[in-house]
């Protein structure tokens, strides 16, 4: 009975995320979602008897805090997350290049992107809540690599590029950090591909199906010596 943790399944591919694990029952899927006041009606649809909705605005340190308490009672003493996906995401402001980046929206693209899966993970750990080989899957960009970066024509969506490369450097910082108290985990980026959400827009190349299928397949195929990668939805390895 493994036991799935997902950010941002109101929508786009967390909510994806939700559609294809909730197809067994097996699994017991903690979906979070920034606001329970929003229109969860998507997220309903797809969840099985053994997902549980909970709110955690990943921007915010104290929503985070309370929703680590949701995820201990709902899980009670004899589970813990075996897999962690940091799905949520901000890309605000995607015609800013580096020369005219506006700091309130880099700012706020660092909290979501960057500070949020720092503390979920944090306090998760803190709680005794993530298993000795949990698996972290934080969820970059083929924006975050350097080398993809610097060869985007035209350029585009610097600050969301920024964030996701300090969210690829907090991994590489959590893949050594947690080893002394989770000997087995694992943590990877993934990059999802373009796909048609909406941060991805109408014009993206990929299904969410598509997207996430591969990336279920990389997640559940991860070995030890993957600690620190950075994989693409179709399992090769994205250069940094
Ligand atoms: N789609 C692509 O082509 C693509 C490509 C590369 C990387 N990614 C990455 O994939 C991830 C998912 O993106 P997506 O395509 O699914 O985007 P999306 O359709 O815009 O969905 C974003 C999700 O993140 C949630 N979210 C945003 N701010 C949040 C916060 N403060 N607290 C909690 N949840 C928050 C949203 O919730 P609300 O509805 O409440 O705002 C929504 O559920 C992101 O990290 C994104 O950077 C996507």
């Amino acid at each position: 009975m493994p036991v799935y943790c997902i950010t941002g399944t109101n929508r786009g591919l967390g909510l994806e995320f939700v559609r294809q694990l909730a197809q067994s029952g097996d699994n017991t899927i903690i979906a979070a979602t920034r606001s329970l006041s929003s229109n969860l009606g998507d997220l309903k649809a797809v969840a099985s008897p053994s997902t549980h909705i909970l709110e955690c605005d990943t921007s915010n340190v104290q929503s985070i805090h309370s929703f680590v308490k949701g995820v201990s009672q709902t899980l009670g003493s004899d589970k813990k997350i075996d897999f962690l996906l940091n799905s949520a995401g901000v890309n605000l402001a995607s015609s800013q290049s580096s020369l005219n980046l506006s700091p309130d929206e880099l700012q706020t693209q660092m909290a979501i992107n960057v500070i949020g899966p720092a503390k979920i993970v944090e306090l998760l750990l803190d709680a005794s809540l993530l298993s000795n080989d949990v698996r972290i899957l934080n969820m970059s960009s083929g924006l975050g690599s350097m080398q993809r970066a610097s060869e985007i024509k035209p350029r585009k969506c610097a600050g969301y590029s920024i964030s996701k490369a300090g969210l690829n450097m907090l991994t590489v910082h959590q893949s050594e950090d947690l080893k002394a108290q989770l000997p087995g985990v694992v943590v990877i980026l993934m990059d999802p591909g373009w796909v048609k959400t909406r941060l991805g827009g109408a014009g993206a190349e990929l299904e969410p199906s598509e997207s996430i299928g591969g990336m279920l397949q990389v997640l559940h195929g991860l070995s030890g010596e993957d600690n620190g990668s950075f994989y693409h939805y179709s399992g090769e390895k994205i250069p940094w």
